[in-house]
């Protein structure tokens, strides 16, 4: 059991005891409400993208030390392009800040850093930053820190798709042979064997869409949406978060042992 006391709000502290053996292995987290974060207080929006990445930082060690295999973050949509120019660039330049800093960090936690998305589209510096992150941490055995950066679900299932029917026209498989291995091995999640697919899916900030994000992969994902701007997220929300995927039944389709 892991214990932890939770703030409530009327100054008391609630206990929560989370299971240890039933971790999600695999959480995604789409990061939603930064700028309703930074609005609230008068400040640029970019302002709340800052405090986004501070929070990164926090969450990413609350989940390491927590047994998360992978944690996987939403940060820039392939739809993201359509904002402000001011603000498009802000956000390339967050990841060259964030391993800037951050690298030395990672590699203490052992955590390893994965990419998934069209990095090849993204300006030249965070491209870099990006690739001299993944291959800073290339060594790390413990939890895999996955940033989805310029990805997007009917995106990556159109890139599949098309990886396979050349793979069909080549000779090396036949139609017959495709099937659900087939397609995960061709989807970004494939390097992340085997938690490919998310356990829990978080969404900060109220909204409760998925918003292109996994769309294969969350087929049995349990989804948690939460009012919290992500700025403001903390270890106590995802303890919560947790607590209430442990709470959760999860069938895959069957019926819970008691039905039978
Ligand atoms: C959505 O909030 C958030 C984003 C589009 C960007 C998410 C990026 C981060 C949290 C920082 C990423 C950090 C690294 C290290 C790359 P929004 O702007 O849509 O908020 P709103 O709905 O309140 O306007």
């Amino acid at each position: 059991m892991f214990k932890f006391f939770i703030k409530n709000s009327e100054a008391g502290q609630r206990e929560i005891n989370l299971d240890e053996n039933k971790i999600p292995k695999h959480i995604a987290i789409i990061m939603d409400g930064n700028g309703r974060w930074a609005q609230k207080r008068h400040l640029p929006r970019v302002a709340g993208h800052k405090q986004g990445m501070e929070n990164v930082k926090q969450i990413t060690k609350a989940a390491s030390k927590m047994g998360v295999k992978v944690l996987t973050l939403y940060a820039f949509s392939t739809e993201n392009w359509k904002r402000p120019e001011k603000e498009v660039s802000f956000l390339m330049d967050l990841p060259i800040k964030f391993f800037d800093k951050f690298v030395p960090e990672l590699i203490e936690n052992n955590i390893r850093i994965n990419v998934m998305g069209y990095i090849d589209q993204l300006p030249e510096k965070t491209r870099e930053a990006v690739n001299d992150a993944v291959s800073q941490t290339a060594n790390c055995t413990g939890m895999v820190l996955n940033f989805a950066l310029n990805y997007g679900g009917r995106a990556e299932i159109v890139t599949a798709v098309s990886k396979i029917a050349e793979s069909v026209k080549n000779g090396i498989i036949d139609v017959e042979d495709i099937n659900e291995k087939i397609i995960n091995e061709a989807m970004m999640t494939q390097t992340l064997t085997p938690y490919n697919d998310p356990e829990l899916v978080i969404r900060t900030s109220g909204e409760e869409r998925i918003s292109n994000f996994l769309l294969w992969q969350i087929a049995y994902s349990e989804l948690v949406f939460t009012d919290t701007l992500w700025p403001d997220y903390s270890e106590e929300n995802l303890v919560n978060d947790i607590f209430a995927f442990q709470s959760r039944n999860r069938r895959f389709g069957g019926l819970k042992e008691e039905e039978e």
